[in-house]
Order: structure tokens, then sequence, then C-alpha cells
């Protein structure tokens, strides 16, 4: 992990300009991105499609920054292990989509890569009680996955709060994805986020130093919080 123990932001690429992807991925990264969040969509289990392995493997030579693959994809373990070769270090994976979740997280880790799972907004944090020896990161979505802008579901500060309570003790980190900005950042870093994912709220203007300031911005909204 790029950070130790401070607030982690890790912008979404998907609100990035596709055609300049190299160039955009390498201007967050001066600008201060911890990790880059990387929305693998398959047309299926969410309605949109976005990029995979070869993309992702590109884009590897261009950044030494963690790369935090969001999996929103039918059958996630077809592929797990193209995604740990294409340079992914965060592999995280839907429980919606995960009948055998237990042994796919056990299996992201034996490919060398943290494991991650996903709540859609409508599950119950409930479901990963009997996964927390499995897991490095659960992130909360803030909206109903497969298109960048929407807007923050306020309900899921309740979720993350009792995330953040069944995962005392634990080295797991909360990170959550979907309408962040500096006016919603704080409300989960209250509430227990550490990673926070944000696409159009720092794709916001134009280049690095705007990439910049939209990070700063974040980050310290989020850390006056906690
Ligand atoms: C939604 C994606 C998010 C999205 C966030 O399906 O998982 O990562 O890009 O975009 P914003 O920050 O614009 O809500
Ligand atoms: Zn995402």
């Amino acid at each position: 992990m790029h950070v130790d123990d401070g607030i982690i932001i890790a912008p979404s690429i998907l609100a990035s300009d596709f055609s300049r992807l190299a160039d955009e991925v390498s201007a967050i990264d001066r600008a201060g991105a911890d990790w880059i969040h990387l929305d693998v969509m398959d047309g299926h289990f969410v309605p949109n499609l976005t990029f995979g392995p070869p993309v992702i493997k590109a884009l590897r030579h261009v950044t030494d920054r963690t790369f935090d693959a969001h999996l929103m994809v039918s059958n996630p373990d077809a592929l797990l292990d193209s995604y740990a070769k294409a340079g992914a270090e965060i592999i995280t994976v839907h429980a919606e989509a995960c009948p055998h979740l237990d042994r796919t997280l056990s299996r992201i880790r034996e490919l060398g890569c943290r494991a991650g799972v996903s709540l859609n907004p409508h599950s119950p944090a409930d479901v990963l009680a009997h996964v927390l020896d499995r897991l490095d990161l659960i992130l909360v979505m803030t909206v109903n996955p497969g298109f960048g802008g929407q807007s923050f579901i306020g309900a899921m500060a309740e979720k993350i709060a009792t995330i953040r309570q069944m995962t005392a003790g634990r080295d797991i980190v909360i990170e959550v994805d979907g309408g962040i900005t500096a006016e919603t950042a704080p409300l989960v870093a209250a509430a227990g986020a550490r990673a926070l994912v944000a696409g159009s709220a720092v794709f916001k203007g134009d280049g690095e130093a705007a990439y910049r300031a939209n990070i700063d911005a974040i980050r310290t909204a989020a850390a006056a919080a906690r």
C-alpha cells in the first residue's frame, strides 16, 4: 500500500480522457494519487463496458502507484490470473457476483494480490461476516455501479460505520466509491472509510495542476473529519 495510515486517494480513470489514457494516468500520479482505481465493467454485471487486462498491462509501464482493480463483472474467477499478471495489486470482486466468495478471495491472495470485496448499495454488511479472515479491503459502493458522475447515497454512511465495527482490530482497509467529492468525503471518513475513490471530482479541469488541487481538496476534507 502506498500510504500506511492516512487517507488514501484513488482516482478512478473512468472519468479520464480515454483517448489520452497514459498521459492521464501519469498526470494523476504526479498530482499525488495514492492508488490508481481501475473500473472493469463487463456489460453484464453492470450495464456498461470498459477495459480489461490488456489495458491494465499497458498502463503498468506508466506509473508505480498501486493498481486497485474493481471488477464489476459476473464471473471474476475466470480471469483472476490475467488481472494479477497484468499488474493489479488489489483485486476487488463483488459479493453479488461470487457464489463461492471464500474460494475467490483465497485465490486472489494465492496470486499474490490483496483481496477486496465490494458491496452494492442494497447488500447488507453481514455477507462479509464469515470471510473477514480472507479480506484486505472492503469497498462500499456509495452509488449503484456502472457509471461515473452519480450522486452519493447518504444511507451508506451507516453501512460504513457498521463495517468499521465489524472490522475493528483487523488490518482491513474500508474504501468507498461513487459520488465522492470534497463535500461528501467528510461523511465517509467520519464513518470509517480510509480509501476514497473519486472519478469526476478528480478529473475536473485540465491536467496535473487541476488534478492536484482536486485531490488535495478531497484529502484535506476527509482527513479533517477522521
Ligand atoms: C462506478 C465506479 C466508480 C466511478 C466513480 O461504477 O465504480 O469508480 O467511476 O465515479 P464518480 O467519482 O464520478 O462517482
Ligand atoms: Zn470503482
